[in-house]
C-alpha cells in the first residue's frame, strides 16, 4: 500500500509507477468517483519554484487540450507542500515497456503509432503547446492500440530541475533535439526531432545515438549523422526511412517545418501488413478483422482509395484510382504485357 492514502480530494487506491519526478498513483477523485492517475512530485522536483511557476502559466492551456491522443490534465495543485497532477487514467502500458519486451515493432504498427502521435502533436502545436520530452516513457498505449501522449509541459519541470542542479541539460539525451542538447530556445520542431528518434527506435530497436555517457549522447545529437535505419533493418520502406531522416535533421531549416508536413508524408507510405504479431501486447478490437494501418479514429484523412488498387482484397475495375494504383504497383508487368501484345499483333 502507498504511504500516502489521500491528497486533496483524491483517494489513492494503487501504485502505477515511478518516473524521474516522483511516483504515479491510481486514485479516485471525490466526490465525482472518477479514476485518475495522480503524479506526486518528489521533494526534489517540487523544490524548483521557478519551473513550477512556469508550468502554472502553461497549465491552463495544457488543461484545455482535449484530444484522443493526449492524456488530459484534470488538476494541478499542492497540499502540505506536495505538488500533484491529476491526469486521465490510461488503462494500458507505456511504449517503453512494449519496446523493452519486443525490441522492435512491425512497420505497420510503427506507422499506426506514428500517425496517432503526429495527430496529438499537431493538435497541441496548433494551440501553441510544445511537449519538449517526447520519449517512449511518455507514450501510453491502451489495450485497443490507441496512443496517448502524456506529460505535456510537465516534463519541463524535471528538465529545468536537472539543469539547475547540474548546469547542463542532461535527462534523457537519446530523445533530445540538437537545439535542446545545446540548451537553446525550443520551438515545436524539437518534438518533430524527438518523434523521429522514437520512430527510429521502434523500427531498429535503438535510438540513433546511445551510450553510457549522457554528455557523449548529447554531443552526438548535435554533431553526428545518424546511420540510416535500413542499415539495421532492411524491411523499412524507403519512403519511411526518408521521413525519419528528415525529422532527424540537425538544422531546423532542413527538418520538417511542421508535424502536418510529416503526417502528410507518412500518409504516402504504403506498407504490407503482416499477421498481427502484436496480439499479445495490444489487442485489436475483434469486430475489426482488417487491422491494417488505416486508422478510423479521429476522422483519419486517409481514405481507403488505395485499397482499391492492386493487391487489395476488393477493387472496382471502373475506378481510375484502381488503374492508377495498379499501374503504380504493377507498371513493369503492364509494360511487358504491352510489348508482348505489340510483338504478337504487329511483328508476327
Ligand atoms: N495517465 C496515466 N495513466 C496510467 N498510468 C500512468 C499514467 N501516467 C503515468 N503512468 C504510469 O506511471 C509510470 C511513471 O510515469 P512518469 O511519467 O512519472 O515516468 P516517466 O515518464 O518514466 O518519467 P518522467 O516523465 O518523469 O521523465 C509510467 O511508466 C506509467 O506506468
Ligand atoms: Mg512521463
Amino acid at each position: 500500500m502507498p504511504a500516502i492514502e489521500r491528497i486533496a480530494n483524491f483517494k489513492i487506491v494503487g501504485h502505477l509507477g515511478k518516473g524521474g519526478m516522483g511516483d504515479v498513483y491510481k486514485a479516485i477523485q471525490e466526490p465525482l468517483g472518477r479514476t485518475v492517475a495522480l503524479k506526486l512530485l518528489a521533494d526534489q522536483a517540487s523544490a524548483n519554484d521557478e519551473a513550477i511557476a512556469r508550468f502554472e502559466t502553461e497549465a491552463r492551456a495544457i488543461a484545455r487540450l482535449n484530444h484522443n491522443n493526449i492524456v488530459s490534465l484534470y488538476e494541478f495543485g499542492q497540499e502540505n507542500g506536495i505538488h500533484f497532477f491529476a491526469m486521465q487514467f490510461v488503462d494500458g502500458t507505456t511504449l517503453d515497456s512494449i519496446l523493452q519486451k519486443k525490441k522492435t515493432l512491425p512497420v505497420y504498427i510503427v506507422m499506426d503509432f506514428a500517425k496517432q502521435i503526429c495527430r496529438g502533436l499537431l493538435y497541441a502545436h496548433r494551440q501553441g503547446i510544445i511537449h519538449r520530452d517526447i520519449k517512449p516513457h511518455n507514450i501510453l498505449i491502451t489495450r485497443d492500440g490507441t496512443c496517448l501522449i502524456s506529460d505535456f509541459g510537465i516534463a519541463q519541470i524535471a528538465r529545468e530541475n536537472r539543469i539547475t542542479m547540474t548546469g547542463i541539460a542532461v535527462g534523457t539525451p537519446e530523445y533530445m533535439s540538437p537545439e535542446q542538447a545545446k540548451g537553446e530556445d525550443l520551438d515545436h520542431q524539437t518534438d518533430i526531432y524527438s518523434l523521429g528518434v522514437l520512430l527510429y527506435e521502434m523500427l531498429t530497436g535503438n535510438p540513433p545515438f546511445t551510450g553510457k555517457n549522457p554528455v557523449s549522447v548529447a554531443y552526438n545529437q548535435v554533431h553526428s549523422q545518424p546511420l540510416p535505419p535500413s542499415t539495421h533493418c532492411d524491411e523499412i520502406p524507403k519512403r519511411l526511412e526518408l521521413i525519419i531522416l528528415k525529422a532527424l535533421k540537425k538544422d531546423r531549416k532542413d527538418r520538417y517545418k511542421s508535424i502536418e508536413g510529416m503526417l502528410n508524408d507518412l500518409d504516402t507510405v504504403i506498407v504490407d501488413e503482416k499477421s498481427n504479431l502484436f496480439d499479445s501486447l495490444i489487442k485489436k478490437e475483434p469486430e475489426e478483422p482488417d487491422n491494417r494501418i488505416t486508422d478510423r479514429r479521429n476522422d483519419d484523412r486517409r481514405k481507403d482509395s488505395r485499397r482499391g488498387g492492386a493487391g487489395s482484397g476488393s477493387f472496382d475495375l471502373m475506378s481510375t484510382e484502381f488503374w492508377a494504383e495498379t499501374f503504380r504497383d504493377q507498371w513493369l508487368s503492364l509494360i511487358l504485357i504491352l510489348v508482348l501484345y505489340i510483338y504478337l499483333i504487329f511483328i508476327k
